[in-house]
């Protein structure tokens, strides 16, 4: 977690929660026409499952709105490529309220790295990352670019994409590509991305109630389980909801998961993280950065397991277990993946009882988007 955000833990015992409603954050209401036309383009390619080779998979087979922006089958730790039997080394993250990630950055304050796209946050923007799938071999496996931008030529909506940017746009390839990932960027930054409409949401602003063991669940949350260090609940400064991530890095100790197809071709595969990034790398910083993964935001976490970068958990509830007892059960839990750089004072001996524990799931529950106090 960042110094500032330990800062403000000591002198927020008696902080007031802030009830002034959803701010619309980085979203305008009333985005420009050419704007609105930006997203919509972008919402056909982001749904278009003929831009794979061969065609079956789009951006939403990893990211459905109906999995909380994350992988519906969660019968894998990680995602199955287009090639069947071909699987990434990461679990999927939720692509909702990405938008909100700053630029990659380094804080020479903090002495932390925040911010970008990825768990190791290579892509320092949306429009960095919406590069990456089309040609990753083991997502949608495109040979080169101009294969993939071929498909979009033939697509129903090329028009659509000259008219945005003019009739010669397919010439140059590169330059369209960039365009592609300019218009997945815009609707990723739509507010059906980032909706603030949980339970948790209707809490805040006096239009739910919670039940007693939701809200022990979030006294715990903000208090003895300390999750807030990582994952603030509270309205950032400029008053948008709790977005559950600060954006920083950390090792937490996870387990290797050896489920995943990456051991079976090397039976030493470690994730190193944040290390492999190359700005990280360029900085000098890699090896103190080894195992270090995003933190994750935790809106609509119900529908996003399995769980961590590896998906070596599957329910939350063994995800909050393996917070409060990583140093008391280390039989239970295993030795983590990079041991050299764990945090060991934020987490692992949190005495929490088992009935703590399932408050702390209660409350992660009332996270999921879509909620309605008048169903
Ligand atoms: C085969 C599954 C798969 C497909 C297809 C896929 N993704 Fe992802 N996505 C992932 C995985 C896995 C990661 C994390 C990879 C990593 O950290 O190295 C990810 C990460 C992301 C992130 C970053 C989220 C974060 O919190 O850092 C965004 C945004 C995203 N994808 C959007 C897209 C878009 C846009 C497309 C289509 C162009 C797409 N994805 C296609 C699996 C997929
Ligand atoms: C020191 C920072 C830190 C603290 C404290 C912390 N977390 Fe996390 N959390 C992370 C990081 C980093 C990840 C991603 C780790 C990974 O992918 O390996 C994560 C991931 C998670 C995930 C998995 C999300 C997903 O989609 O895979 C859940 C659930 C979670 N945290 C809940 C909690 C709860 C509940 C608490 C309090 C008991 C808590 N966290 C305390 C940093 C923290």
């Amino acid at each position: 977690m960042k110094l500032s955000t330990y800062l403000t833990l000591s002198l927020s015992a008696m902080a007031v929660f802030v009830l002034n409603g959803c701010n619309e954050g980085i979203f305008s209401d009333t985005p420009t026409a050419a704007q609105s036309e930006l997203a919509a383009l972008g919402e056909e390619l982001f749904f278009d499952t003929n831009l794979s080779e061969p065609a079956g998979q789009s951006c939403a087979s990893c990211h459905s709105f109906t999995s909380g922006l994350a992988d519906p089958d969660s019968h894998f730790s990680t995602s199955e490529g287009v090639i069947s039997g071909q699987f990434g080394t990461r679990n999927t993250p939720s692509a909702a309220y990405a938008a909100y990630a700053p630029p990659f950055t380094y804080d020479l304050v903090e002495g932390l790295y925040s911010g970008g796209q990825f768990l190791d946050g290579r892509a320092s923007m949306l429009e960095d990352q919406a590069k990456g799938p089309p040609l990753n071999p083991v997502e949608m496996h495109n040979p080169n670019k101009e294969t993939f931008m071929a498909k979009i030529e033939a697509a129903p909506y090329a028009s659509k994409f000259k008219t945005l940017f003019g009739l010669n746009v397919f010439n140059d390839t590169e330059a369209a590509y960039e365009k592609v990932a300019r218009a997945i960027a815009a609707f990723e930054r739509i507010k059906r991305f980032s909706p603030f409409s949980s339970k948790f949401d209707a809490y805040v602003q006096g239009k739910a109630v919670l039940t007693s063991q939701e809200l022990e669940g979030l006294t715990l949350f903000e208090g003895k389980g300390r999750c807030v260090a990582c994952h603030p609940s509270r309205p950032t400064s400029d008053g948008t909801p709790g977005l559950f991530t600060d954006f920083t890095y950390d090792n937490l100790g996870v387990p290797k998961n050896r489920t995943i197809p990456a051991y079976a071709a090397d039976e030493n595969f470690t994730d190193i993280g944040l290390a492999g990034n190359l700005q990280v790398i360029a900085d000098g910083r890699s090896t103190a950065n080894r195992g270090k993964f995003k933190v994750s935001t935790l809106r609509n976490v119900a529908l996003t397991g399995p769980y961590m970068h590896n998906g070596v958990f599957k329910t939350l509830k063994e995800v909050v277990s393996f917070y409060n007892t990583r140093d008391t059960n280390q039989t239970r839990w295993g030795s983590a993946e990079i041991p050299e750089t764990v945090n060991h004072t934020e987490l692992g001996n949190l005495g929490l009882s088992d009935a703590e524990e399932d408050a702390i799931v209660a409350f992660l529950m009332t996270l999921t988007d879509g909620y309605s106090s008048n169903p």
